[in-house]
């Protein structure tokens, strides 16, 4: 693979990384569709496509990274790397399909749960003395509460059981916000969100700088076989290489959305953590909600996020977000011109004022 100068900024580090360097070699690493490698086998040793992708986002969080099945295959297995019984904190709001997964376990008898409120950063403190890992999500799925993730870190490196610090940074991604660098041990993404960024494939990645976290994720993906696939790894990858434009072009759309939504008279709150492309705002009620998005005509009502299309979604229409304001409408913005999402919003907001 190409020598990435850690000078580079994370744009060129993008397209850079996880390239093969032979200079008459191809210029991408291919697709290599493979289960078997000589004596090596790919569940338990990696492909050449694998690592390619690994190697760009490992470059991007600063880290090793895995790849995985998807976001919730990487959670499975960090869940897998715990000892049973192991307590676990997990924000109230966060995404339904990691605490439904966390509840599955606790249903099973090998963890026990304790939900915690995103910004009550003094009751993660507390947690980090009784448990074994904090899972954060840092800004949350879908509410965009911001979470204190270098307090919380610092709070698990004093207390005396060390818990493992887990942060979920799909929505802010790498160039948002770094994890590692706040003290976090390992990073998290659904890679099917914002690093892929076209809606064309399921695949998560964990990235980490403790080479014994990397040993112990790269088991757990053995043992329960949540591997990527060649075709999803190899796209991934080409995503990545245009997520800083991506990143850049989205935040700065987003940021204008989300200044004239605030100013909108029928919204009554919005919320936008000041960078990235995820926002979500409140109307009155999930009818007017429901109105709203069944007036759009360029947005699409959908649900996911982190592709290049902008889309919108009534969370609390999908069921297990009992917490979330049934007229709160979660937008992920895409790459169209910003005056003509504008339009769109505004029309069909002007239909239920
Ligand atoms: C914040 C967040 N984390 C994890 C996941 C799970 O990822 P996947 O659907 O790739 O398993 C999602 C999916 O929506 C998500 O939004």
């Amino acid at each position: 693979m190409t020598d990435v100068n850690e000078q580079w900024s994370a744009r060129t580090r993008a397209i850079v990384a996880g390239r093969p360097h032979e200079s008459d070699g191809p210029m991408n690493t291919p697709l290599v569709p493979v289960s078997t490698l000589g004596l090596g086998y790919a569940r338990e040793d990696g492909t050449p496509t694998w690592a390619a992708f690994e190697d760009a986002v490992g470059e991007l969080e600063g880290g090793t990274a895995t790849a995985f099945a998807s976001g919730i295959a990487t959670a499975s297995a960090v869940l897998d790397s715990l000892p049973a019984g192991a307590r676990v904190a997990v924000p109230g709001d966060s995404y339904t399909g990691t605490r439904a997964l966390f509840e599955h376990a606790e249903t099973g008898g090998r963890i026990r749960v304790e939900t915690l409120p995103p910004t009550d950063t003094d009751a993660w403190v507390a947690a980090a003395a009784r448990c074994a890992l904090l899972w954060l999500e840092s800004p949350t799925n879908p509410s965009m509460e911001v979470m204190d993730v270098a307090a919380i870190a610092a709070a698990a490196k004093d207390g005396g059981q060390r818990p493992l610090v887990v942060v979920d940074n799909t929505f802010a991604t790498p160039l948002g916000q770094q994890p590692l660098t706040l003290g976090a041990d390992v990073v998290v993404h659904s890679a099917t969100k914002f690093l892929g960024g076209h809606s064309d494939l399921l695949l998560g990645v964990a990235v980490t700088a403790d080479g014994d976290l990397t040993e112990r994720l790269r088991r757990a993906r053995t043992l329960i076989g949540a591997t990527p696939g060649a075709l999803e790894a190899f796209l991934a990858l080409r995503g990545v290489r245009t997520l800083p434009v991506r990143y850049t072009e989205a935040s700065t759309t987003a940021a204008l959305l989300a200044d004239r939504l605030a100013g909108h008279v029928a919204v009554r709150r919005v919320r936008y953590p000041g960078s990235g492309a995820m926002l979500a705002f409140d109307l009155p009620d999930a009818d007017t909600a429901d109105r709203v998005c069944a007036r759009l005509r360029l947005i699409r009502h959908a649900t996911s996020l982190g592709g290049v299309e902008t889309t919108v979604e009534r969370r609390a229409a999908r069921g297990g977000d009992a917490h979330v304001a049934p007229g709160l409408l979660r937008l992920s913005v895409g790459l169209e011109a910003p005056e003509d999402l504008w339009r769109d919003l505004e029309r069909a907001l002007h239909s239920v004022e």
